[in-house]
């Protein structure tokens, strides 16, 4: 049913790289011509009508990211370019400041770059320590946590869904231990808010950053979410037009209000504006239905690939849609390449965590991503391609 709203799966593909980037429905690439053939105008700056119109539908998509994780305030949601752009300014537009030298920041060795080098990049600048949360198994426990978290501990930062391993971290219950020691939780939401409900009052979290474009949004636009009392103490990391309320010739200078104060230059309007429509989407169809669904077809998927002698699955105790494998003694690269021959999309490598293979014990991994318009079909033919690979090097040659 859903799979007819999306033109690129009438294509002759099966796409498991979901973590990656999602395919688009049809309302939300509409979206984007509808913005350039009716109403193309800038945001904030112009007195007639169709700019008027493009402010009104802008500042419905920030309600509607709010209410799609339940923010006490609007002003709260920030547009970005991305999760990466989102932790940046977490990073050097809050903690740069907020931060001492030798005050300790909690990660994961499991981490994605944009979750890893903002920190290790402080660590330098600032004199802060960046420590690891040593994992059980490849798992994040409250016991681990616990342990972890010393006088000096002000920040634990880390993903709700990793890209890799697609563990799911008990975030509410992390962020009461933090609270309890008044550490601040920041949460990379990027392969979490696209597969199940967000809700950042429930969790009580201080900062979340996400994007659109793994959440059959436009790429180029993310979201920075932060606690008001935060957000307001948030310097710029750009500094131009729309967010300046006047400067004069003797260098002085104010800035708007949250949220336009961090929203400086011409944004993404066009992917903003159908980022609403991808939201709405997903709404209709329901953040626990999608879950559900997401966990039954991994649980398929695993069954299936398990039976496959040579094959190796690093997470088969996770929950997510995320499954990590190899073809024993043979490269990722390679197999990727094998599937890529019939048509099956996977990413292989180390998908930008490439800290993991220090848990996991191996450096590259073949990953497949669901989403909800993948099915059993698709799994059927991807595992008779999977049987059919001790030809490997026939077809790849
Ligand atoms: N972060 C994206 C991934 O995991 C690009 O593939």
């Amino acid at each position: 049913m859903y799979r007819d709203d999306f033109p690129m799966l009438k294509k002759n593909l099966i796409y498991f790289d979901n973590g990656a980037t999602t395919l688009k429905p049809q309302c939300v690439i509409d979206e984007i011509s509808n913005y350039y053939e009716n109403y193309s105008a800038n945001s904030h700056r112009g007195d007639y009508d169709i700019s008027k119109y493009v402010d009104e539908m802008y500042e419905k998509t920030r309600d509607t990211v709010q209410s799609f994780i339940n923010a006490k305030d609007r002003r709260e949601i920030v547009f970005t370019k991305g999760t990466t752009e989102s932790m940046n300014m977490i990073v050097f537009g809050f903690m740069k400041n907020y931060l001492q030298p030798g005050d300790e920041v909690l990660i994961t060795k499991t981490e994605h770059a944009s979750n890893v080098l903002p920190w290790f990049t402080l660590e330098k600048e600032l004199g802060i320590k960046v420590k690891y949360i040593p994992l059980d198994g490849n798992l994040v426990t409250l016991d681990n946590v616990k342990k972890s978290m010393t006088d000096k501990t002000k920040v634990i930062s880390i993903a709700w869904i990793t890209n890799t391993i697609g563990d799911v971290r008990p975030i509410k219950e992390i962020t009461h231990l933090a609270h309890e020691k008044n550490v601040l939780m920041v949460v990379d939401g990027a392969q979490s808010v696209p597969h199940r409900k967000t809700d950042v009052l429930d969790t009580d979290i201080d900062f979340l950053a996400f994007s659109a474009h793994k959440m059959l949004g436009p790429t180029g636009v993310g979201i920075l979410y932060g606690k008001y009392e935060y957000l307001n103490q948030m310097l710029p990391i750009n500094y131009g037009g729309g967010m300046n309320s006047t400067f004069e010739s003797d260098k002085s200078l104010e800035y708007k209000e949250l949220p336009l104060r961090l929203e400086a230059g011409t944004m993404n309007i066009s992917g903003i504006l159908a980022f609403r429509k991808a939201l709405i989407y997903l709404e209709k169809i329901g953040m626990d239905n999608i879950e559900h669904y997401e966990k039954e077809l991994k649980e398929y998927l695993i069954d299936k690939l398990s039976t496959i002698d040579n094959v190796e699955i690093y997470n088969m105790n996770t929950e997510s849609g995320i499954v990590l494998f190899n073809i024993k003694n043979i490269f990722a690269e390679d197999t990727s390449q094998y599937l890529n021959h019939y048509h099956i999309c996977v990413r292989a490598g180390n998908h930008c965590a490439k800290m993991v293979k220090d848990e996991i014990n191996i450096k590259n991994t073949c990953r497949i991503s669901l989403y909800f318009y993948n099915n059993k079909e698709e799994i059927d033919k991807f595992i008779e391609v999977m049987k059919g690979n001790k030809d490997i090097f026939k077809v790849i040659i």
